[in-house]
């Protein structure tokens, strides 16, 4: 017995000396000017999170992030990256004004990772090209702008180079990169080189290089089917392949057939027809082919795989080992190549979605055994769903909504899903549910969406469902649900979005969704029977982002407490609501969307949204508002993108503060009783102007989410309405304001919104002429001045407008002949002309008497005297009105502005971040 522990003694002895060795050997201070420099980098950053603590003492080999060669004791590695999307604490990002010159003194170094820190948009240090022992450099996703230094161009030991994610300034000079022969691994991502043209010659002569990522590199411009012989062996080599997101056109070179050793082909988002040789064959001889990304190439295909691929033989010897194929928006018009994909034995991921994929979704799809992931979501596919799904053990996601499918689902179908967690079934021709009440499905799901599916249940709630506790979505639009309250079983504690929307529920279905849903962030009860009014207790979903209640029957007024929770969009439109608005000091600073439409609101502009700073769309067509259309509203809410208050009882004068939206792209007052005249300031409407913007209608969804918070918006153009969905929206330009009894002027200014496509100032009391340079408004399609007291010539420039489809100039008191150069001579409409006492000329009965069309005719030069008289005494009074509201305005307006200034830098910065806080929740989400 003693011995052993003499013994055991020892051996505890013995470790113990040799860890202290250890530690001794490797505690030896590190090399003191480097010692120093490490310590002036760590000065140059703002380190938050206190990543750099441990960067103290002398012991710096062992600091975090920093490595030493063994026996030198020379500093070679830094790595601090950082990644935004780890919660981790340590790897949170570290701030400083550019990289720190410190690092010069580390000539050992050969490894610096960077690449997630926030180097505030300073430019690339130049001093990097002396670090000439870099091997590896990754300074990707780190906030870099201006040029790229060519002195990168010394770094001719380079084996890795990241600078991806950092857009800098466009490069024209590419000539460095020449230099990095000894890259394998190069990472441009988002540098642009449309200017160089040599590129891809310079990269594919490199004799190492594997990997090359070069997407949003807006490459369109590089001629993409080079041969040459540096290039068939890059070619060969070459492992990872990214060329997504340039625009790159026509077909994919024969040349591509030869990658020998391709794992990774990423050539999503351009527009390319096609593969030389066809897509199947192009996969048979690239046997190492693990990921393929083809997406978004929207022509591509017609037939991809080549019409004998159902007898093919993948000709790899050791079998083929495809993992991921994504063919999603592309129009591939084929059948689902299901022998094909048969052969693939470990295929995880299938993504076919909006293809124009047809037929019927074949038994054998039963066999794809390794399928995890499975999208065939809008495409032509008709038939019933086959039983043989039940056998995908693996199938995690399934995606098969927005087809012609049919028939009945039943436990079969199922039965050994027990991984799954994504379904999808929604929007097909008829798929009913058969499952008995109490099945005990084998799967958890998180996502599931049954729209417009038919269950045995009847109009219950899915009886089933009671197993599925881990729900975040549910979505069970158009199921003929006519519960009024939910079951008290189903309380899913994680559901954050819930769309119960066209369906036949009435009655007091908000108290059970708020005490059994606590985490709700997007609730869609539109199109249903309720008939409440709204009850506080929705006040308590803390987290909602998204409220649609529009189309129901409820009544009564709106709880100031709906603006104190963070929605982003909230509509209420077609409801009896009434009453005026809450008084409420909530800042609804979050709010994008607001839509009150098609109600019996009534009061002055609820004043609870001066503090929407972030409003997008307000839309309060058809209410009993009233009184002026306050300042604020031009003013504050500075993102308004479409502001609609049709078919109220505003009135008062326009305020010209309106004009200082500069996002504004439709602006409907018509059918008010407005007065005044049209503000000249027109021209601060800078997206009418510029069209810069139009194109971000930015929404916060996803796929899903979007195609459900896709809104309309009615537009009335050309004497039609029409329907603009949220996403159509931002290609309609239009200002409509109809109805009201405006008068004085046109202001010319109006003539500089190019971006203009509808006009309508019908049924006002406007006078004067049209304006000369109306042909300016280049984008016009519809103008309407009809039912005005305007007069003098219709301008010839009206005949520039080639896109103008309809011109209503009845009723006002025109005079001389009706141009009809260009495209005015495609107007034979006599209504379009009518009632104007001295028109005359085609397409109106009244023929000119003198036909020279530059001379008035002779018979109604007197009249056109007086009328011109008469126009000036107007004119007159109308200055002396407009000089005096000038100056008494010009101070309300400017002395405001100056005394805002600052306060207006601090909400601009403020709506930056709260954009980008929702961004983050929902990407966490
Ligand atoms: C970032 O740069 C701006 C000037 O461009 C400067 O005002 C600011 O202080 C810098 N921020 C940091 C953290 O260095
Ligand atoms: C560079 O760092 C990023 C993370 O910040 C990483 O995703 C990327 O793979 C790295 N690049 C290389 C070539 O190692
Ligand atoms: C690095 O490259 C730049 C520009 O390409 C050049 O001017 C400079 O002399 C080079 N520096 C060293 C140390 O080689
Ligand atoms: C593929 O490579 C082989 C041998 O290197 C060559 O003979 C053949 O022509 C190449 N095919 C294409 C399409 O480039
Ligand atoms: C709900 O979410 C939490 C946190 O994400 C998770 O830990 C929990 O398991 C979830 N509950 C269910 C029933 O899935
Ligand atoms: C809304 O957001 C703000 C700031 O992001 C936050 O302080 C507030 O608590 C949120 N309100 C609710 C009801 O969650
Ligand atoms: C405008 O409408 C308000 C509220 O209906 C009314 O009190 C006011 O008299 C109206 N003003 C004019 C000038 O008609």
């Amino acid at each position: 017995m003693r011995k052993v522990s003499e013994k055991s003694s020892i051996v505890l002895l013995r470790m113990l000396c040799m860890i202290l060795l250890f530690q001794f050997c490797f505690s030896i201070t590190c090399i003191q000017n480097e010692l120093e420099a490490l310590l002036q980098f760590k000065r140059s950053f703002d380190d938050p999170y206190y990543r750099l603590a441990s960067w103290k003492g002398t012991e710096c080999c062992s600091w975090d992030g920093v490595g030493c060669n063994q026996i030198t004791q020379h500093v070679t590695m830094i790595d601090l990256r950082s990644d935004i999307n780890q919660v981790d604490f340590y790897s949170l990002p570290l701030s400083a004004n550019s990289i720190d010159s410190s690092l010069l003194e580390l000539k050992y170094l050969n490894y610096l990772d960077l690449s997630g820190n926030h180097f505030n948009y300073t430019q690339i240090p130049s001093f990097l090209g002396s670090m000439e022992e870099l091997t590896y450099l990754n300074l990707s996703f780190a906030l870099f702008s201006g040029k790229l230094p060519p002195h990168l161009g010394n770094l001719t030991k380079l084996a890795v180079l990241d600078l991806s994610f950092n857009w800098p300034e466009t490069n024209d000079d590419i000539e460095w990169i020449s230099h990095l022969s000894s890259l394998q691994f190069l990472s441009l991502t988002g540098i642009d080189f449309s200017k160089t043209s040599n590129l891809i010659q310079v990269l594919t002569s490199f004799p190492w290089l594997v990997s090359l990522r070069l997407n949003y590199c807006n490459l369109q411009n590089i001629p993409f089917s080079l041969v040459s012989s540096n290039y068939s062996s890059f070619l060969s080599r070459v492992q990872l392949l990214d060329l997504s997101y340039n625009q790159l056109s026509g077909s994919i070179p024969k040349a591509f057939q030869n990658m020998t050793s391709l794992k990774f082909l990423y050539l999503s988002r351009n527009k390319f027809t096609g593969i030389e040789g066809g897509l199947s064959s192009f996969i048979r001889n690239n046997c190492g082919l693990k990921v393929i990304n083809l997406s978004m190439n929207k022509d591509f295909g017609g037939d991809v795989f080549d019409s004998s691929y159902e007898n093919e033989f993948v000709g790899c010897s050791h079998g083929h080992d495809l993992q991921v194929l994504q063919l999603s928006d592309t129009s591939m018009k084929t059948k689902i190549p299901i022998d094909w994909l048969g052969k693939f034995k470990n295929l995880k991921l299938v993504d076919l979605s909006y293809s124009k994929i047809h037929g019927s979704i074949p038994a054998a799809l039963g066999n794809l055994s390794s399928i995890e992931y499975l999208d065939l979501s809008n495409n032509a596919l008709t038939g019933e769903i086959p039983t043989s799904m039940g056998r995908l053990l693996n199938l995690k996601v399934l995606d098969i909504s927005s087809n012609s499918l049919k028939g009945v689902l039943t436990e079969a179908h199922f039965v050994n899903l027990s991984k799954l967690h994504t379904l999808y079934l929604s929007y097909n021709e008829l798929i009913s549910l058969d499952m008995k009440p109490n099945w005990i499905p084998p799967f958890q799901l998180k996502k599931l969406d049954i729209g417009s599916c038919i269950g045995s249940y009847g109009s219950e709630f899915p009886q089933w469902l009671q197993t599925q506790k881990a729900l975040d979505e549910l979505w069970l639009s158009n199921t003929s649900l006519s519960v009024s309250c939910l079951p008290t079983w189903f309380t899913p504690q994680n559901l954050t979005t819930l769309d119960l929307s066209h369906n036949q529920i009435v009655g007091p279905i908000f108290n059970s969704i708020a005490d059994q849903m606590p985490r709700l962030t997007h609730l869609f009860l539109n199109d249903n029977f309720l008939n409440d009014s709204l009850p506080l207790v929705l006040c308590k979903l803390k987290s909602l982002f998204t409220l649609d209640l529009s189309n129901n029957r409820l009544s009564g007024t709106v709880h100031g407490c709906l603006f104190t929770l963070n929605l982003t969009l909230l509509d209420l439109s077609s409801n009896y609501f009434s009453g005026t608005f809450p008084d409420s000091h909530a800042n609804p600073s979050l709010l994008y969307e607001l839509f009150l439409r098609n109600n019996n609101f009534e009061g002055s502009m609820p004043i609870v949204l001066k503090n929407a700073k972030s409003l997008k769309i307000l839309d309060m067509e058809g209410n009993k508002f009233s009184g002026n259309i306050l300042t604020w509203v031009g003013d504050n809410l500075q993102s308004l993108q479409v502001l609609r208050l049709r078919s109220n009882l505003f009135n008062g004068t326009i305020p010209s503060s309106l004009c200082n939206l500069p996002n504004l792209q439709i602006l409907d007052l018509a059918h008010n009783q407005l007065d005044g005249s049209i503000p000249s300031n027109l021209n601060n409407f800078d997206v009418m102007i510029t069209g810069k913007g139009i194109q971000e209608f930015i929404r916060f969804c996803w796929r899903r989410l979007c195609l459900n918070t896709e809104k309309n918006v009615v537009q009335f153009i050309k004497s039609n309405h029409f329907n603009y969905s949220t996403t159509q929206l931002r290609l309609m330009v239009n200002i409509d304001l109809s109805n009201n009894s405006l008068v004085g002027f046109i202001p010319k200014e109006i003539t500089m919104l190019k971006r203009l496509i509808g006009l309508n100032l019908s049924y006002n009391n406007l006078i004067g002429t049209i304006p000369m340079e109306i042909g300016e408004l280049e984008s016009l399609e519809s103008l309407d001045l009809s039912f005005n007291k305007l007069s003098g010539r219709i301008p010839q420039s009206l005949s520039k407008l080639n896109s103008l489809g309809a011109l209503e100039l009845s009723h006002n008191n025109f005079s001389g002949n009706i141009p009809r150069e260009g495209h005015l001579s495609t107007f034979n409409e006599a209504s379009s002309f009518d009632e104007n006492l001295h028109l005359c000329g085609n397409p109106l009965p009244i023929k000119c008497v003198n036909e020279n069309p530059y001379e008035l005719p002779s018979k109604n030069i007197d009249d056109n005297l007086d009328q011109d008289q008469e126009d000036k005494w107007e004119k007159w009074l109308l200055y002396i009105t407009i000089i005096l509201g000038y100056i008494v305005g010009f101070w309300v307006v400017v002395g405001s502005l100056i005394l805002k200034t600052g306060w207006r830098h601090a909400y601009f910065k403020f709506v930056d971040e709260g954009y980008y806080k929702v961004h983050a929740t929902i990407w966490r989400s």
